[in-house]
Parts: C-alpha cells; sequence; structure tokens
C-alpha cells in the first residue's frame, strides 16, 4: 500500500539536553547561527511541517524560497505559499516527485510521524535545559538510529552552547524492504 512512500526523508530539529523542543508553540531558544544554517540547507528544498509549526512561522507564512508541505487534518485550512495535505498517504504522493532533499521540520506529532521514513538526522543539541512541552524522540537510545557525528560544542551569540549531531537510520534497505 505504502509502495510509493519516501524513506529517504532528512529530519531536522534542536533539542535541549532532555530532547525538548519547544513550548507554548515557540522554539526554546533561538540560535542566530543555527537558525542561518537550517536556512542554508532547507533552502530550495522541501521542508515538512506540522499546521502548528507553520502557524509559529512570521505571520504565521510559508518560509520563502522552498517548497512548503503543511500537515493537517483539517479539510478546509488553507495556506497561500504552501501545499497543504491531510495524512502521510497524500504527503507521500505530493513528494514522491518532487526533485531534491525534503526535511521534516516538526513539531513533535511530525517527527513522531515520519521518523521511520527518515534515514538521517540532523539534530542541533543545546547544552542547557528548559521547561518544554514537546519532544523529539530520544535517538541515543533509539536501537533503530546510530549517532554518526557529534558536533563540537560552540558557543553562541545567545550565550548558550550548542553543537550539531547527525544520526543515521541502521538497516535502512532492510527496513525499506520489510515494509
Ligand atoms: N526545536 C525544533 O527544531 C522545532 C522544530 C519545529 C517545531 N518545534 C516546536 O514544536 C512545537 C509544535 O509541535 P506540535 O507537535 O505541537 O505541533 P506540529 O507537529 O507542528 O503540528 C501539529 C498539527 O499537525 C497536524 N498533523 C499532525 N499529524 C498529522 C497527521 N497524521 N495527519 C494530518 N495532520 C496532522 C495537525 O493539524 P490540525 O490541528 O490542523 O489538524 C496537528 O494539530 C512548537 O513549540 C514548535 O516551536 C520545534
Amino acid at each position: 500500500m505504502d509502495r510509493h512512500y519516501r524513506y529517504d526523508l532528512i529530519l531536522i530539529a534542536s533539542a535541549d539536553r532532555n530532547w525538548g523542543i519547544g513550548l507554548g508553540n515557540r522554539l526554546l531558544k533561538r540560535i542566530p547561527e543555527d537558525m542561518k544554517r537550517f536556512a542554508q540547507l532547507t533552502r530550495g528544498n522541501t521542508i515538512v511541517v506540522g499546521r502548528r509549526t507553520l502557524e509559529s512561522f512570521k505571520d504565521s507564512k510559508p518560509l520563502p524560497d522552498r517548497t512548503n508541505v503543511v500537515l493537517t487534518r483539517d479539510p478546509d485550512y488553507q495556506c497561500p505559499g504552501a501545499v497543504v495535505v491531510h495524512d502521510i498517504d497524500e504527503l507521500m504522493s505530493a513528494i514522491g516527485g518532487f526533485e531534491g532533499k525534503v526535511y521534516v521540520c516538526g513539531g513533535e506529532s511530525v517527527y513522531r510521524l515520519l521518523l521511520d521514513y527518515c534515514s538521517l538526522a540532523l539534530v542541533t543539541r543545546i547544552d542547557a535545559e528548559f521547561e518544554a512541552d514537546t519532544r523529539l524522540p530520544d535517538l541515543d537510545s533509539d536501537s533503530r538510529w546510530v549517532r554518526e557525528e557529534t558536533g563540537e560544542w560552540q558557543e553562541s551569540s545567545v550565550g548558550v552552547r550548542f553543537r550539531y549531531d547527525s544520526y543515521k537510520r541502521r538497516n535502512w534497505v532492510h527496513t525499506q524492504s520489510r515494509t
């Protein structure tokens, strides 16, 4: 049934020490260096976001210079400039023909929904603990994922340390052929 599904999606997120990612539909910390990297990586490609994350963007508008795909269960939801999809099947049909990379950009519900379709996860770890109401699954405790790169801690201009980690999906080919 899901033969046309893609398994090469790229998760991208920032998470604190406890894998917290957001509070009150906002990021826990805006790290300018990380925002710049996010823009560089995703520009010219496709991002997939949940409706709540899209509405957390400036003026609740899609991000410029990339294809924005937004997930909602609301059949009447309108979002000019974005591709609106209503379930995973519709999402996979929409992105099946897209050229370039497809980045899964949150929030929590979308990370959880699409984790099994990602082959790579780019996680900016923030060396701090914040109050959070949304989290990324702990990839260090998930045997399906292996941390491939552990970045050097860097000092951000906003006063927190952060580093860029990347995770690779184990047995990706096996997973793909099993489903
Ligand atoms: N740190 C990071 O890297 C990062 C990145 C992105 C977001 N965030 C944070 O994450 C938080 C938001 O996460 P969230 O989980 O509350 O919201 P979300 O995942 O952004 O959006 C949730 C909405 O997506 C739609 N949706 C989810 N699953 C769906 C499915 N299977 N089919 C159709 N539609 C579906 C629903 O929209 P409807 O209600 O319209 O049906 C749902 O209410 C915010 O605090 C945000 O700042 C952090």
